[in-house]
């Protein structure tokens, strides 16, 4: 079995990386984590990527004249650690359109909602505002448009009477991390061909 190379973005704790990084301990798991980059230095996730001798690195776009000049070097870096796979996980930067065409089919990232629901930030709290009854998580590759592209995975998550933002989102984080590892299984092993996903 030729395992895929896969990095992970973040920008924050990486509890979505973690998973992913013990998931990919299992000698029969189709990927395997080359690196995770940051677009903060001070992300917690890095510190712990580190842990479990993971190449890391960390930009920070601000530094950059241009989101073209960031992206390039971001695609550099990646291709640097000959990435197959790009897994976005609590990445909270908008990517353009180059970089995402570049990455198309191969690059996934997990949102807390039941998309096309809810794109953007703050679900959980808008969710509640709206009073809806059922909330969750989507596994979906990435397309040019702000979380617009195919679903592969999605877990319904009922909101409860009482629930806060905190709440609900600590619940559907449990299936972010139950999604995410088999979402990654199905497109690295091949099971889940994008291209058909895509057109
Ligand atoms: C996760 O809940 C993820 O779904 C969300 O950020 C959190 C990151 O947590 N992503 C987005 O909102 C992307 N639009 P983590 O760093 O612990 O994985």
């Amino acid at each position: 079995m030729t395992r895929k190379k896969v990095a992970i973005l973040i920008s924050g704790r990486g509890s979505n990386m973690s998973v992913l990084i013990e998931a990919a301990k299992a000698p029969d798991y189709p990927a395997e984590i080359v690196g995770v980059l940051s677009n903060r230095a001070a992300a917690p996730g890095l510190e712990i990527a580190q842990q479990h001798g993971i190449a890391t690195a960390s930009l920070a776009q601000s530094k950059f004249l241009s989101r073209d000049m960031f992206e390039d070097t971001m695609t550099q870096i990646l291709e640097s650690w000959e990435v197959d796979i790009v897994c976005l996980a609590g990445f909270m930067r908008i990517l353009g359109e180059d970089f995402v065409n570049r990455w198309q089919g191969r690059m996934i990232n997990i949102h807390p909602s039941l998309l096309p629901d809810y794109r953007g930030l703050d679900t959980h709290a808008r969710v509640l505002a709206d009073g809806g009854k059922v909330h969750g998580c989507t596994v979906h590759f990435v397309t040019p448009g702000l979380d617009e592209g195919p679903a592969i995975l999605q877990v319904q998550v009922p909101v409860l009477p009482g629930d806060t933002p905190e709440t609900l989102s600590a619940r559907i984080l449990i299936e972010e991390h139950r999604i995410y590892p088999e979402a990654l299984r199905l497109l690295a092993s091949g099971d889940l061909s994008a291209d058909k996903v895509l057109n």
